[in-house]
């Protein structure tokens, strides 16, 4: 049985007093969440997860991380950085970094190598944009994404990854996919993963993202290969986040 995570990615929303009332809510209403729970903030506010949430269950992590160990690159985190501050995960690949930031399949697979090297889990995100889908690609497209990353793993590595999919047009538009699109998905992408490791796909948390809120939490996380959610506009308000919680 796989344990359910609901990780909240801010983006890049947040100031320290937004996020001091945002993370006490948080901690404060957790209750005895049975899942996994974790926010993944922007960089500069790494620190003040690790004072408001260290001791408590609720984990914190980044955004993206930078594909070099230290050095002359300018602007970059590195995943040294984010273990620094206490992080467990990192997002690695959001359709976001894609899309404004050009990173392709290499870069999101090296990305989730360095991760991995540095004791990090990586959340790793893949999914399809709307003309994708339309053209019947879905499966394509995020196949060539999962296995671009698969390929960059040994064997042993993979149970340690989380995959997000993330479908390009649900992500903050208001239209969520079907809970039976959303599993047929993320079944092929289980399938992918278990033609490397069978032991290792049994295991792999796959997260859904894109317009998960507390109304649709339950249905989306009732299916049978959807193993919690990535939110992200509905991680901003404390009762909105805590109620997908509570639906894990
Ligand atoms: P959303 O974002 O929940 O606001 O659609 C999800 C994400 O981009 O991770």
């Amino acid at each position: 049985m796989r344990r359910k995570l609901i990780a909240g990615n801010w983006k890049m929303n947040g100031s320290t007093a937004a996020n001091a009332a945002l993370l006490d809510g948080i901690r404060d209403g957790l209750g005895d969440a049975r899942g996994a729970v974790a926010v993944c903030v922007p960089a500069p506010y790494f620190a003040q997860c690790q004072s408001a949430l260290g001791g408590t269950s609720v984990k914190w992590g980044g955004q993206d991380l930078s594909l070099h160990e230290s050095g002359a690159y300018t602007g970059e985190v590195a995943a040294s950085m984010l273990t620094d501050f206490g992080c467990s995960y990192v997002i690695v690949g959001h359709s976001e970094r894609r899309t404004y930031h050009g990173e392709s399949d290499e870069i999101v697979a090296r990305k989730t190598s360095r991760a991995l090297r540095s004791g990090l889990v990586p959340i790793v995100c893949v999914g399809e944009s709307l003309e994708e889908r339309e053209a019947g690609k879905t499966d394509v497209v995020v196949g060539r994404q999962i296995d671009a990353v698969l390929n960059a793993l040994d064997g042993s590595e993979l149970e340690k990854i989380v995959v997000a999919y993330e479908p390009v047009w649900a992500i903050g538009t208001g239209k969520t996919a079907t809970p039976q699109m959303a599993q047929d998905v993320h079944k092929m992408v289980r399938a992918r993963i278990a033609q490397k490791n069978a032991e290792a796909a049994a295991k792999v948390q796959i997260l859904y993202g894109g317009s998960m809120k507390p109304d649709n939490a339950k249905e989306l996380l009732a299916m049978a290969d959807i193993d919690g959610g990535l939110i992200g506009g509905a991680s901003l308000k404390a009762s909105d986040f805590l109620s997908i919680i509570a639906a894990a």
